[in-house]
């Protein structure tokens, strides 16, 4: 337990230091009533100062509360490693979705720096995106230069998100986009990705130590089984792993079997084909079943089949803190995690784990050279101009994508 524990709460731990890291000088320039901590603007980013369009959420509902506007103000960077990014391309992910429903905000709020009346409207949705480096504070380094096309990703916690000309984010968040990679596809990689491996590496530690605090990735021959192998992070997750040598199994629906065996996948089921669905009795225990079909820990208690670990991205964590208040909610969660922990243990000899997106460097690092290598090719499903963005939100609630739903500004 202690180990799922440390798990669980590391990558929230790690929000919240990120969080720490990108407001202090926010708060001295505040007080100085000036920016002193800011590289000067050069020409191409004199606009910056101007207004911008973003697609915005004033109160929490369905997709027809998002709403266009081109009179937002851009961003201002308000710490010395802060960057601000023209967004080319952007994404539309599952937690897009699930936090225009209000999911998360009772933790995420938390972590805001509310203004007085505590009110967190508007939001800009959005967590990752492709563009170009226009404005950096001086404590950013000088291997992200002004005009630098780059890839990142955005906080969860951040109110002003990807879906918008502009967006500001710590620059541990970016990192020059591969050549190999047009917008479209630099913008699909990070999120889903950098979920993939934290719940590998991270959680489920399958490089050792080295996998998870490096870019070295790990795990060859050990033996893995991605639940949604078709979707924005299974298509992700099969990769990496093939890349790292691991063998690798994985479900999806029928019409996406070919595409994930032709990521490499050794073996692919269809998860309604209950006769197939008994093979995978024959290849367990496996060394990780990671859950990304949105399938949640109480799925652990059905499988046929013994695991190590199994990981799933669908926690209760949020949503049972949205529901029952911070304490509450908390305990709640230790309870959950007890509870399914001792009956897998007993059942599978195995662990039940939450895995989480991280926006660690590193991670970013691994993604990239694998993308370098041609081991990584991103699959786009779909994509929409920035003005048609609640399409893609509509595509993603239709289900059986195969990748990610692109939008370009
Ligand atoms: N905790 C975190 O930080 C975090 C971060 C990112 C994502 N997530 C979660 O991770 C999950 C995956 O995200 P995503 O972006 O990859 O979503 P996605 O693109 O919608 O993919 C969903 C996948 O689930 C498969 N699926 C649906 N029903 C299934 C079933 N009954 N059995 C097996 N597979 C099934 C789909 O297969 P077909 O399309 O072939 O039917 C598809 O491969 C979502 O639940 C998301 O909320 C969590």
């Amino acid at each position: 337990m202690q180990v799922a524990g440390r798990n669980v709460f590391l990558p929230l731990r790690q929000t919240v230091l990120g969080a720490r890291r990108q407001y202090p000088v926010a708060r001295q320039s505040k007080s100085a009533g000036t920016q002193t901590n800011v590289e000067q603007v050069p020409p191409s980013a004199a606009k910056c100062h101007g207004k911008m369009r973003g697609w915005q959420l004033h109160s929490y509902g369905d997709i027809d509360e998002l709403q266009l506007s081109d009179k937002l103000k851009i961003p201002s960077i308000r710490s010395s490693n802060e960057c601000l990014v023209r967004i080319r391309t952007t994404t539309v992910n599952p937690i897009d979705v699930a936090m225009l429903r209000g999911y998360g905000a009772t933790v995420l709020n938390k972590m805001r720096c509310l203004p007085s009346d505590g009110i967190e409207f508007p939001l800009i949705l959005g967590r990752e995106f492709c563009g170009e480096l226009v404005h950096k504070g001086m404590g950013v380094s000088e291997s992200l230069p002004l005009g630098t096309r780059v890839w990142g990703v955005v906080p969860l916690q951040a109110s002003a998100g990807a879906h918008a000309e502009y967006v500001a984010v710590p620059s541990y968040c970016i990192s020059q986009a591969p050549d190999q990679l047009d917008d479209c596809e630099a913008a699909s990689v990070l999120y889903a990705g950098l979920t993939a491996w934290s719940g590998l590496y991270v959680t489920g530690g399958l490089g050792g130590p080295c996998g998870a605090t490096t870019s070295s990735g790990g795990g060859a021959h050990k033996r893995v089984l991605v639940l949604g192998g078709s979707g924005g992070v299974g298509t992700l997750a099969v990769q990496i792993l093939k890349s790292q040598k691991v063998q690798v199994l994985a479900t999806c629906s029928a019409r996406n079997v070919e595409m994930v065996r032709n990521l490499g996948a050794d073996f692919v089921v269809d998860y309604n084909d209950c006769e197939a669905m008994e093979e995978l009795c024959k290849y367990a225990p496996y060394d990780i079943v990671l859950d990304c079909a949105g399938q949640g820990a109480q799925k652990a208690e059905e499988l046929k089949y013994d695991y190590r670990q199994y990981i799933t991205f669908s926690s209760p964590m949020l949503a049972n803190i949205d529901q029952q208040g911070l304490v509450f909610g908390a305990i709640k969660n230790v309870g959950d995690l007890v509870q399914t922990n001792f009956k897998s243990f007993v059942q599978r000899g195995g662990l039940v784990k939450w895995g989480f997106f991280s926006p660690a460097p590193h991670g970013i690092e691994f993604l990239k050279k694998l993308v370098e290598s041609r081991k990584l090719i991103p699959q786009i499903d779909c994509s929409f101009d920035f003005a048609e963005l609640p399409k893609a939100f509509e595509r993603l609630k239709g289900g059986h994508m195969q990748g990610k739903a692109v939008v370009k500004l």
